[in-house]
């Protein structure tokens, strides 16, 4: 029988040895999934051996993450901003950045609708559409938040509904409704019914696409990473509908790549009767804000 410490040795030299960057953690992260526990208390018991059974099943999960296969994935869990979100092939695995929109949005809403939400009364009653919800990040984020407001994610997929749909579930969430649509198609017909129009859309270039790291290249949708036109195409989209589908002195909030917003700024400074450029953690421009 071998014990927890020689086990998490060999994962990480395995790791190591395959190139995986943070060798470390991931086996530390994979091994604590195998046997149900945090990575402190494999840490705090390090002698304690392992059933065979256990450990097959961790030789399985190092072999997948040697082949580049997300950690996420093969966790089948990540942790978005205060959520726990089941992710896997389905959707994308939502990113760090995006929790930065989440914050900057509930800071917005609480500063503009002057509500303090300490007591957990007197939250607004707003109309968020999130757009490219994908595992339900965004939204499910912000209809925890804002239990009175009305949140409605759209996606193109399916399939990635479906997980939207069990995150719902699991964070027990219900006052999000689900759309399948090409973007606004769904609301086709109407005008200004959103307060806040959010949306991490795909944005990287083809290019950008063929040269991204293996995890991302070979396993997560194409469909949610590359847009036409120099990543910019269903970012116009968005900016475009949400002249029509804001309400007056609603605002879209969008994630972008980091050449995008200067470019942006210039096409939609005077559609707008404001128009702002947030920066991500690495000081890169990566969020277009928009007021009508
Ligand atoms: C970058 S992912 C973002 C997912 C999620 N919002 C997040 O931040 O983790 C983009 C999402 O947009 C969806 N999408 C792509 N094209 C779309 C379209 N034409 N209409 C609606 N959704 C679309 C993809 O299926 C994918 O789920």
């Amino acid at each position: 029988m071998v014990s927890i410490i020689e086990l998490l040795a060999e994962g990480v030299s395995f790791l190591y040895s395959n190139d995986i960057e943070g060798s470390k953690n991931d086996a530390e992260w994979l091994l604590a999934h195998v046997l149900n526990c945090s990575r402190l208390t494999l840490n705090l018991n390090g002698q304690t051996t392992i059933s065979k059974e256990s450990e097959t099943q961790f030789r399985e999960q190092l072999l997948r993450r040697a082949r580049r296969e997300p950690l996420q994935y093969i966790l089948g869990k990540v942790d978005f901003h205060d959520i726990k979100l089941k992710v896997d092939a389905r959707v994308f695995i939502p990113r760090g950045e995006t929790e930065i929109l989440v914050e900057w949005l509930i800071n917005h809403i609480n500063k503009c609708m002057g509500n303090t939400f300490s007591d957990g009364e007197n939250f607004p009653s707003l109309n968020i559409l999130d757009l490219g919800t994908g595992s339900g990040a965004i939204a499910i984020a912000l209809a925890k938040r804002f239990p009175k407001s009305c949140v409605f994610a759209v996606d193109r997929s399916p399939l990635a509904l479906e997980v939207t749909r069990e995150n719902m579930r699991r964070n027990g969430v219900n006052n999000l409704q689900l759309f399948t649509s090409n973007w606004y198609s769904a609301f086709e017909g109407d005008q200004e019914l959103f307060d806040i129009i959010v949306s991490n859309p795909p944005y990287l270039t083809r290019q950008e696409f063929d040269t991204a790291q293996d995890e991302v290249r070979r396993y997560e949708p194409v469909s949610a990473l590359v847009a036409e036109e120099e990543g910019l195409r269903d970012i116009r989209i968005i900016l475009d509908g949400a002249q029509r589908f804001l309400k007056k002195d609603g605002v879209a909030a969008v994630e972008t790549g980091i050449l995008h917003p200067q470019r942006l700024q210039k096409i939609y400074g005077k559609r707008f009767r404001q128009t702002e450029i947030l920066k991500d953690l690495n000081q890169f421009d990566r969020f277009f804000i928009a007021y009508r």
